[in-house]
């Protein structure tokens, strides 16, 4: 929901439906609220607003009967809480205008006041733009209390507007806010401050007697409105002018710094995830307490990488300060993993921040990571974290100010990461895998052999990664038939050499999972291919090892946390078929025939197990 009171009070619902607030007494009560947020409000002051001394014998039971009637407009949970101290409105800061207007107008004059005058001007003109009238509540008559929140308020829009004027100046804007200037001084002639910063931008637009010209009528208006002379400042400024003073001289127009944005280019042929795009996008774009973490996982080439650099750029508007990138290599076969010093330097450079490293030394991660929260503070940054390894490599990397969001994907669950929304990225559905081949490879191509493209679509199991292969393939093949394509994927032997093109080797990335297994783990995962493609039971998976059935479950819970494995139910786990196959294909390598069927007739007691039957399609 929205709630405005910069202007005449309005509430919409979060779908932009104005909600109407009732009777007089109702709304000055839901102002009287919306002026305090955070603060319990007790009945008797509540009284004492609406009704003064002349408070008639039904007061407190109209009172009533108005918070009970905003209750019914403001909809279920209850918006009004009625507590020990008295009544209170439940809102978030993002859904009040005055605790934005508020929020930014704190964030500018700090960066104001540190130097940063584009940051700055961003931040004030945000909050400028929260203003819908002049005052605070307009036409509603308000007790006097509440009438003089109302009146700071509206002094501190004036001090935002001054703030504005000034990070405009010091940007050498001094051309265009002229215009603004002289309206502004036309409504407020006796405000010497507005006089000062107009003879200024006169005098750098090479406008000097103009500038003198409203010192004069500066004074003039003074003199006869009030009776007093120009303050100390304004006088200055004139004597400044007078004397070409050559502080004045206009600073050069500061290009706005360019925002960075790193976000590689996404894929053109990006295809559904319909839902999971709803999901990111909803928690990206929610206001928060604290930075909002979302944690993609999921198994090697399911689409993590492309779901978050799609989503991203749908979002980037919201991150006006920047959209950060950084693959941290945590799963490339052959290429170690980034340290976090590494990524931290990086990140204060793309900041602008160019003193983080010296010539090959490497910043202390403790500085580095206090430096990089320093410089994130008040920014709306998008910081997408890509393949990270695990938790450890990510945390230094995390911004603190609440106007940050990240992005993580990875191949293991980031259960420690404090704080993150974990989203579980399973394989894609048939029908999207195959409107992406279609879209890789040419509808026309798809049309001409229907059957068989359903039948690879069906071979790589909702993998993109593999479709993308697939596809690969018979684009650098026009002349390759989806029908021999098909049967060759279809000898599963086959299917993983066939599946093979430039860098996207499937078996590389499930390589680099499997490397990191310890041996124990990585014995049970080769075995598992043993079972076909049915469900595992940790009963199953115990007999296959030759383990106790604890430590067997705490096996399959590392391959789990390797993404090899998936849960599918208590106690049972499933292995993406492409997985199998790799495992499969390990197993033969590394495990003797004798240990594989000996594993079998564990398993499977009553089954003449041996190579033969292994191949056997499951
Ligand atoms: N929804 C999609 N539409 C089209 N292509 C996709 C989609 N999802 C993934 N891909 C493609 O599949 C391939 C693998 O995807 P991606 O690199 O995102 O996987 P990943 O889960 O990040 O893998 P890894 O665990 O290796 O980091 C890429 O070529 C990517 O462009
Ligand atoms: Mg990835």
């Amino acid at each position: 929901m929205d709630f405005k009171i910069l202007g005449p009070i309005e509430v919409r619902t979060s779908l932009g439906r104005p909600i109407a607030l009732g009777r007089r007494k109702q709304r000055v009560l839901l102002a009287a609220l919306l002026l305090n947020v955070g603060k319990a409000i007790p009945s008797r002051r509540m009284l004492d607003w609406l009704w003064g001394e002349r408070a008639p014998a039904t007061a407190e039971s109209n009172l009533y009967t108005y918070i009970s009637a905003l209750r019914k407009v403001l909809g279920s949970p209850s918006r009004i809480e009625a507590g020990s101290q008295g009544y209170m409105l439940r809102v978030t800061p993002g859904e009040v205008d005055v605790t934005l207007f508020e929020d930014l107008a704190a964030q500018g004059q700090l960066a104001l006041s540190a130097g940063r005058h584009d940051v700055a001007l961003e931040r004030l003109t945000r909050a400028l733009c929260l203003w819908r009238g002049e005052s605070v509540l307009e036409e509603l008559p308000l007790p006097a209390p509440l009438r003089c929140e109302a009146a700071r308020l509206e002094r501190l829009r004036a001090s935002v507007v001054d703030a504005s004027l000034e990070a405009r100046l010091a940007l050498g804007q001094h051309g265009e806010m002229l215009a603004d200037l002289e309206a502004l001084t036309h409504r407020d002639p006796l405000n010497e401050r507005l006089r000062a910063q107009l003879m200024l931008a006169l005098y750098r637009s090479g406008r000097r007697a103009d500038a003198l010209t409203v010192y004069q009528s500066a004074r003039m208006t003074l003199a006869v409105e009030v009776g007093i002379d120009p303050g100390p400042d304004l006088v200055r400024m004139h004597q400044r002018i007078l004397a070409d003073d050559p502080a004045l001289t206009p600073p050069p127009a500061v290009a706005a710094r360019r925002a960075p944005a790193e976000l590689p280019s996404g894929s053109a042929a990006f295809t559904g995830r319909t839902a999971e795009l709803s999901r990111l996008r909803t928690r990206l774009t929610a206001a928060s307490g604290t930075t909002a973490i979302s944690a993609i996982t999921g198994a090697a080439g399911v689409g993590k990488s492309a779901l978050a650099v799609h989503v991203a750029h749908q979002v980037a508007g919201r991150f006006p300060d920047g959209r950060l990138y950084v693959d941290l290599h945590g799963s490339t076969p052959g290429v170690a993993p980034l340290h976090p010093a590494d990524v931290l330097a990086r990140l204060l450079r793309s900041l602008g921040d160019d003193t983080a490293a010296g010539p090959g030394g490497r910043l202390d991660v403790d500085e580095a990571a206090a430096r990089f929260r320093s410089l994130t503070d008040g920014r709306h940054l998008l910081l997408l974290l890509d393949n990270a390894r695990d938790a450890a490599q990510v945390r230094p990397l995390l911004p603190a100010s609440p106007t940050c969001h990240v992005l993580v994907t990875a191949r293991r669950t980031l259960t420690s990461l404090d704080g993150a929304s974990h989203h579980r990225l399973g394989v894609m559905a048939e029908d999207e895998t195959a409107t992406l081949l279609g879209r890789l490879i040419g509808e026309e191509r798809v049309a001409a052999e229907q059957r068989a493209a359903r039948a690879i679509v069906r071979l790589c199991a909702g993998l993109p990664l593999a479709i993308r292969i697939a596809a690969a393939r018979l684009i650098a093949r026009p002349g390759l038939s989806l029908r021999v394509l098909a049967d060759r994927l279809a000898v599963e032997e086959h299917r993983l050499s066939e599946l093979q093109a430039d860098d996207q080797a499937v078996r590389a990335c499930f390589m680099m999972s499997y490397r990191s297994l310890d041996a124990e783990s990585s014995r049970l995962f080769r075995l598992l291919s043993l079972l076909g493609g049915a469900v595992i039971s940790v009963v199953a998976a115990a007999a296959l090892a030759d383990r106790p059935e604890p430590r067997t479950a705490d096996l399959l819970d590392r391959l789990t946390e390797a993404q090899l494995l998936e849960v599918c139910g208590h106690d049972r786990y499933r292995m993406h078929d492409l997985i199998r196959l790799f495992a499969r294909e390990r197993a033969r390598e590394e495990d003797t025939e004798e240990d594989q069927a000996q594993a079998l007739r564990r398993a499977r007691p009553g089954v003449w197990a041996s190579p033969a039957y292994m191949t056997v399609r499951s």
